[in-house]
Protein backbone atom coordinates (compact mmCIF):
# COMPACT_ATOMS: atom_id res chain seq x y z
CA UNK A 1 0.00 0.00 0.00
CA UNK A 2 2.90 2.63 0.97
CA UNK A 3 5.37 1.13 -1.50
CA UNK A 4 4.32 3.82 -4.15
CA UNK A 5 6.08 6.13 -1.68
CA UNK A 6 9.71 6.33 -2.79
CA UNK A 7 10.87 6.63 0.61
CA UNK A 8 9.82 3.04 0.97
CA UNK A 9 11.78 0.07 -0.35
CA UNK A 10 9.37 -2.65 -3.15
CA UNK A 11 6.78 -4.39 -0.63
CA UNK A 12 7.74 -7.74 -2.01
CA UNK A 13 6.81 -10.76 0.06
CA UNK A 14 3.36 -11.58 2.11
CA UNK A 15 4.76 -9.60 5.26
CA UNK A 16 6.10 -6.69 4.10
CA UNK A 17 2.98 -4.83 3.60
CA UNK A 18 1.94 -5.64 6.97
CA UNK A 19 5.69 -4.22 8.73
CA UNK A 20 4.53 -1.24 6.46
CA UNK A 21 1.45 -0.66 8.39
CA UNK A 22 3.08 -1.47 11.77
CA UNK A 23 5.68 1.13 10.54
CA UNK A 24 3.40 3.76 9.31
CA UNK A 25 1.54 3.59 12.55
CA UNK A 26 4.68 4.28 14.46
CA UNK A 27 5.65 6.91 12.13
CA UNK A 28 1.94 8.83 12.86
CA UNK A 29 2.01 8.39 16.77
CA UNK A 30 5.60 10.03 16.87
CA UNK A 31 4.16 12.78 14.29
CA UNK A 32 1.48 13.50 15.87
CA UNK A 33 3.12 14.32 19.23
CA UNK A 34 6.37 15.96 17.98
CA UNK A 35 3.93 18.30 16.19
CA UNK A 36 1.99 18.69 19.39
CA UNK A 37 4.53 19.38 21.66
CA UNK A 38 6.56 21.69 19.41
CA UNK A 39 2.82 23.46 18.59
CA UNK A 40 2.66 24.34 22.70
CA UNK A 41 5.94 25.06 22.88
CA UNK A 42 5.74 28.08 20.56
CA UNK A 43 1.70 28.83 22.24
CA UNK A 44 2.91 29.07 25.58
CA UNK A 45 5.85 31.03 24.97
CA UNK A 46 3.77 33.59 22.82
CA UNK A 47 0.76 33.31 25.12
CA UNK A 48 2.71 33.56 28.41
CA UNK A 49 5.59 36.18 27.68
CA UNK A 50 6.61 38.73 30.31
CA UNK A 51 4.23 41.69 29.35
CA UNK A 52 5.11 45.21 31.23
CA UNK A 53 3.10 45.53 34.57
CA UNK A 54 2.81 41.54 34.69
CA UNK A 55 1.00 39.84 37.51
CA UNK A 56 2.52 35.97 38.35
CA UNK A 57 -0.22 33.86 38.54
CA UNK A 58 -1.03 31.50 41.19
CA UNK A 59 1.14 28.39 41.83
CA UNK A 60 -0.19 25.16 40.95
CA UNK A 61 0.54 21.98 42.73
CA UNK A 62 -0.10 19.16 40.76
CA UNK A 63 -4.15 17.87 39.10
CA UNK A 64 -4.18 13.81 39.20
CA UNK A 65 -7.05 14.35 36.54
CA UNK A 66 -4.16 15.31 33.93
CA UNK A 67 -1.49 12.80 35.82
CA UNK A 68 -3.62 9.93 34.81
CA UNK A 69 -4.64 11.15 31.54
CA UNK A 70 -0.96 11.99 29.83
CA UNK A 71 0.11 8.00 31.73
CA UNK A 72 -3.01 6.29 30.69
CA UNK A 73 -3.12 7.36 26.82
CA UNK A 74 0.74 6.42 26.35
CA UNK A 75 0.20 3.34 28.00
CA UNK A 76 -2.31 2.53 25.83
CA UNK A 77 -0.52 3.31 22.26
CA UNK A 78 2.97 1.36 23.42
CA UNK A 79 -0.22 -1.61 24.35
CA UNK A 80 -1.06 -1.27 20.88
CA UNK A 81 2.44 -1.66 19.53
CA UNK A 82 3.66 -4.15 21.51
CA UNK A 83 0.32 -6.28 21.00
CA UNK A 84 0.51 -5.42 17.19
CA UNK A 85 4.66 -6.17 16.85
CA UNK A 86 4.16 -9.66 19.15
CA UNK A 87 1.41 -10.47 16.51
CA UNK A 88 3.87 -9.60 13.50
CA UNK A 89 6.54 -11.37 15.19
CA UNK A 90 5.03 -14.31 15.80
CA UNK A 91 3.54 -15.08 12.23
CA UNK A 92 6.90 -14.26 10.68
CA UNK A 93 9.03 -16.72 13.89
CA UNK A 94 6.36 -19.66 12.96
CA UNK A 95 7.65 -20.87 9.36
CA UNK A 96 3.99 -22.69 7.79
CA UNK A 97 3.99 -26.10 7.04
CA UNK A 98 5.71 -27.26 3.65
CA UNK A 99 8.34 -24.95 2.99
CA UNK A 100 11.15 -25.47 0.72
CA UNK A 101 14.64 -25.19 2.63
CA UNK A 102 17.66 -23.41 1.43
CA UNK A 103 20.88 -23.35 3.23
CA UNK A 104 23.07 -20.50 3.78
CA UNK A 105 26.55 -20.35 5.04
CA UNK A 106 28.30 -16.68 5.47
CA UNK A 107 31.72 -15.90 5.48
CA UNK A 108 33.56 -12.51 5.60
CA UNK A 109 32.50 -11.43 2.96
CA UNK A 110 30.04 -13.47 1.01
CA UNK A 111 26.71 -15.94 1.38
CA UNK A 112 27.25 -19.11 0.52
CA UNK A 113 23.68 -20.72 -0.68
CA UNK A 114 22.84 -24.33 -1.71
CA UNK A 115 19.17 -25.71 -2.58
CA UNK A 116 18.12 -29.02 -1.55
CA UNK A 117 18.73 -30.00 -5.07
CA UNK A 118 22.21 -29.57 -4.84
CA UNK A 119 22.61 -26.09 -6.92
CA UNK A 120 24.65 -23.70 -5.14
CA UNK A 121 25.32 -19.78 -5.69
CA UNK A 122 27.11 -17.31 -4.13
CA UNK A 123 25.43 -13.95 -3.21
CA UNK A 124 22.93 -14.50 -5.58
CA UNK A 125 19.32 -16.81 -4.43
CA UNK A 126 17.14 -17.93 -7.27
CA UNK A 127 13.94 -18.65 -5.69
CA UNK A 128 10.13 -19.04 -6.89
CA UNK A 129 7.52 -16.86 -6.76
CA UNK A 130 4.52 -17.66 -3.98
CA UNK A 131 6.43 -20.49 -2.44
CA UNK A 132 7.12 -20.35 1.19
CA UNK A 133 11.36 -20.76 1.64
CA UNK A 134 12.76 -21.37 4.90
CA UNK A 135 16.38 -20.65 5.38
CA UNK A 136 18.58 -22.30 7.69
CA UNK A 137 22.03 -20.34 8.11
CA UNK A 138 24.99 -20.22 9.72
CA UNK A 139 28.27 -18.54 9.78
CA UNK A 140 32.24 -19.79 9.45
CA UNK A 141 33.51 -17.15 10.78
CA UNK A 142 31.99 -13.47 12.62
CA UNK A 143 28.15 -12.25 13.09
CA UNK A 144 26.66 -11.29 10.24
CA UNK A 145 22.54 -10.60 9.37
CA UNK A 146 21.21 -11.84 6.66
CA UNK A 147 18.57 -9.06 5.19
CA UNK A 148 16.31 -8.69 2.43
CA UNK A 149 14.61 -5.11 2.81
CA UNK A 150 12.14 -5.59 -0.17
CA UNK A 151 10.71 -8.68 2.11
CA UNK A 152 11.15 -6.90 5.15
CA UNK A 153 13.17 -9.85 7.00
CA UNK A 154 16.35 -9.63 8.99
CA UNK A 155 17.77 -12.63 10.76
CA UNK A 156 21.22 -12.38 12.51
CA UNK A 157 23.68 -15.06 11.37
CA UNK A 158 25.93 -16.55 14.02
CA UNK A 159 29.00 -18.68 14.33
CA UNK A 160 28.34 -22.11 15.84
CA UNK A 161 24.56 -22.48 15.91
CA UNK A 162 21.58 -22.30 13.27
CA UNK A 163 19.28 -19.76 12.58
CA UNK A 164 16.50 -19.53 10.49
CA UNK A 165 14.17 -17.40 8.96
CA UNK A 166 11.55 -17.33 6.19
CA UNK A 167 9.55 -15.57 3.36
CA UNK A 168 6.99 -15.85 0.86
CA UNK A 169 7.49 -13.37 -1.90
CA UNK A 170 4.42 -11.92 -3.97
CA UNK A 171 6.10 -10.48 -6.71
CA UNK A 172 8.93 -11.45 -9.64
CA UNK A 173 12.20 -9.32 -9.81
CA UNK A 174 15.28 -8.82 -8.67
CA UNK A 175 16.12 -7.50 -4.93
CA UNK A 176 18.66 -6.57 -2.99
CA UNK A 177 20.25 -8.82 -0.57
CA UNK A 178 22.56 -6.73 2.12
CA UNK A 179 24.74 -8.17 5.52
CA UNK A 180 23.24 -6.47 8.13
CA UNK A 181 25.31 -6.48 10.72
CA UNK A 182 28.88 -5.09 11.18
CA UNK A 183 31.57 -7.87 10.16
CA UNK A 184 34.94 -6.55 9.07
CA UNK A 185 36.62 -4.39 5.99
CA UNK A 186 34.19 -5.43 3.58
CA UNK A 187 30.97 -5.76 5.40
CA UNK A 188 29.37 -3.21 2.95
CA UNK A 189 30.03 -5.22 -0.06
CA UNK A 190 28.50 -8.20 1.23
CA UNK A 191 25.43 -8.33 -0.70
CA UNK A 192 23.56 -9.86 -3.69
CA UNK A 193 20.58 -9.82 -5.69
CA UNK A 194 17.50 -12.35 -4.87
CA UNK A 195 15.79 -13.89 -7.92
CA UNK A 196 12.08 -14.27 -7.73
CA UNK A 197 11.31 -16.08 -10.62
CA UNK A 198 7.91 -17.48 -11.98
CA UNK A 199 7.93 -21.27 -11.12
CA UNK A 200 8.81 -22.36 -14.94
CA UNK A 201 11.70 -20.36 -14.89
CA UNK A 202 12.42 -21.41 -11.22
CA UNK A 203 12.75 -25.07 -12.92
CA UNK A 204 14.72 -24.18 -16.07
CA UNK A 205 16.78 -21.90 -13.53
CA UNK A 206 17.48 -25.04 -10.96
CA UNK A 207 17.83 -27.94 -13.88
CA UNK A 208 19.84 -25.85 -16.53
CA UNK A 209 23.93 -25.61 -15.97
CA UNK A 210 25.92 -28.05 -14.23
CA UNK A 211 24.08 -30.34 -12.38
CA UNK A 212 25.37 -30.93 -9.06
CA UNK A 213 24.18 -33.76 -7.19
CA UNK A 214 21.37 -33.18 -4.51
CA UNK A 215 22.29 -32.05 -0.82
CA UNK A 216 21.14 -35.57 0.51
CA UNK A 217 23.07 -37.50 -1.86
CA UNK A 218 26.47 -35.67 -1.14
CA UNK A 219 25.37 -36.18 2.58
CA UNK A 220 24.80 -39.85 1.43
CA UNK A 221 28.17 -40.23 0.16
CA UNK A 222 29.80 -38.21 3.06
CA UNK A 223 27.94 -40.64 5.64
CA UNK A 224 29.77 -43.31 3.52
CA UNK A 225 33.12 -42.06 3.22
CA UNK A 226 33.34 -40.56 6.98
CA UNK A 227 32.22 -44.37 8.39
CA UNK A 228 29.04 -42.68 9.89
CA UNK A 229 27.21 -46.10 9.06
CA UNK A 230 29.57 -48.17 10.42
CA UNK A 231 27.96 -47.42 13.74
CA UNK A 232 24.57 -45.84 12.74
CA UNK A 233 22.99 -48.52 11.27
CA UNK A 234 19.55 -48.66 9.68
CA UNK A 235 17.97 -51.75 11.31
CA UNK A 236 19.61 -50.21 14.46
CA UNK A 237 21.35 -52.42 17.45
CA UNK A 238 24.68 -50.87 15.74
CA UNK A 239 27.05 -48.72 18.48
CA UNK A 240 25.34 -45.66 17.94
CA UNK A 241 21.49 -45.02 17.53
CA UNK A 242 19.76 -45.45 13.93
CA UNK A 243 19.02 -42.18 12.47
CA UNK A 244 16.12 -42.74 10.39
CA UNK A 245 12.83 -40.84 11.12
CA UNK A 246 14.78 -38.83 13.63
CA UNK A 247 14.42 -35.24 12.46
CA UNK A 248 11.52 -33.38 14.78
CA UNK A 249 11.72 -36.04 16.96
CA UNK A 250 12.24 -35.77 20.90
CA UNK A 251 15.03 -37.79 21.89
CA UNK A 252 15.79 -39.05 25.53
CA UNK A 253 19.07 -38.10 26.63
CA UNK A 254 21.30 -40.47 29.12
CA UNK A 255 20.93 -37.47 31.45
CA UNK A 256 17.38 -37.84 31.77
CA UNK A 257 16.93 -34.83 29.96
CA UNK A 258 14.95 -34.41 26.72
CA UNK A 259 15.86 -32.48 23.61
CA UNK A 260 14.36 -31.87 20.19
CA UNK A 261 15.99 -33.02 17.38
CA UNK A 262 16.50 -30.33 15.09
CA UNK A 263 18.71 -29.10 12.79
CA UNK A 264 20.67 -27.48 15.50
CA UNK A 265 20.63 -30.74 17.81
CA UNK A 266 22.41 -32.37 14.59
CA UNK A 267 24.89 -30.72 14.22
CA UNK A 268 25.94 -30.36 17.44
CA UNK A 269 26.14 -34.18 17.88
CA UNK A 270 27.96 -34.36 15.11
CA UNK A 271 30.48 -31.40 16.11
CA UNK A 272 30.29 -32.12 19.93
CA UNK A 273 28.81 -35.60 19.99
CA UNK A 274 29.46 -35.83 23.93
CA UNK A 275 27.87 -32.86 24.67
CA UNK A 276 24.59 -35.02 24.96
CA UNK A 277 24.43 -38.90 25.11
CA UNK A 278 21.40 -40.58 23.94
CA UNK A 279 20.07 -42.53 26.58
CA UNK A 280 20.89 -46.34 26.65
CA UNK A 281 24.52 -45.52 24.36
CA UNK A 282 27.95 -44.65 24.82
CA UNK A 283 29.86 -41.66 24.69
CA UNK A 284 31.86 -43.61 22.11
CA UNK A 285 31.70 -40.90 19.06
CA UNK A 286 34.37 -39.19 17.87
CA UNK A 287 34.36 -35.57 17.01
CA UNK A 288 34.21 -34.36 13.77
CA UNK A 289 35.11 -30.97 14.16
CA UNK A 290 37.24 -29.41 11.86
CA UNK A 291 37.24 -32.64 9.42
CA UNK A 292 33.82 -31.54 8.05
CA UNK A 293 32.73 -28.05 6.54
CA UNK A 294 29.69 -26.32 7.83
CA UNK A 295 28.43 -26.87 4.36
CA UNK A 296 29.09 -30.59 4.78
CA UNK A 297 27.74 -30.67 7.99
CA UNK A 298 24.02 -28.98 6.14
CA UNK A 299 24.59 -31.93 3.33
CA UNK A 300 24.91 -34.33 5.87
CA UNK A 301 21.72 -32.77 7.86
CA UNK A 302 19.83 -32.77 4.80
CA UNK A 303 20.71 -36.93 4.32
CA UNK A 304 19.63 -37.00 7.50
CA UNK A 305 16.40 -35.58 6.95
CA UNK A 306 15.63 -37.48 3.42
CA UNK A 307 16.26 -40.98 5.79
CA UNK A 308 12.99 -42.33 6.31
CA UNK A 309 12.26 -45.37 9.01
CA UNK A 310 12.47 -48.85 7.45
CA UNK A 311 9.12 -50.05 4.94
CA UNK A 312 8.05 -46.04 4.46
CA UNK A 313 8.11 -44.47 1.52
CA UNK A 314 11.63 -43.84 0.04
CA UNK A 315 12.72 -40.30 0.02
CA UNK A 316 13.27 -38.41 -3.31
CU1 LIG B 1 28.72 -9.91 6.90
CU2 LIG B 1 28.45 -7.64 7.52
Amino acid sequence: MWSKLPLFPESASTISGRVDELYFFLVLVAGFFSLLVFSLVFYFAIRYRRRAGNLRSADIHGSTGLEILWSVIPFILTMVMFGWGAVLYLRNARAPAGTVEMYVVAKQWMWKIQHPEGKREINELHVPIGVPIRMIMTSEDVIHSFYIPAFRIKQDVLPGRYTTMWFQPTQAGEFHLFCAEYCGTEHSKMGGTVHVMEPGDYERWLTGGVAGESMAAAGAALFESLACSSCHRAEGGGRGPALEGLLGTQVQLEDGRKVLADETYLRESILNPRAMIVGGYQPLMPTFQGQVSEEQVLQLIAYLKSMKKPGAPAAK
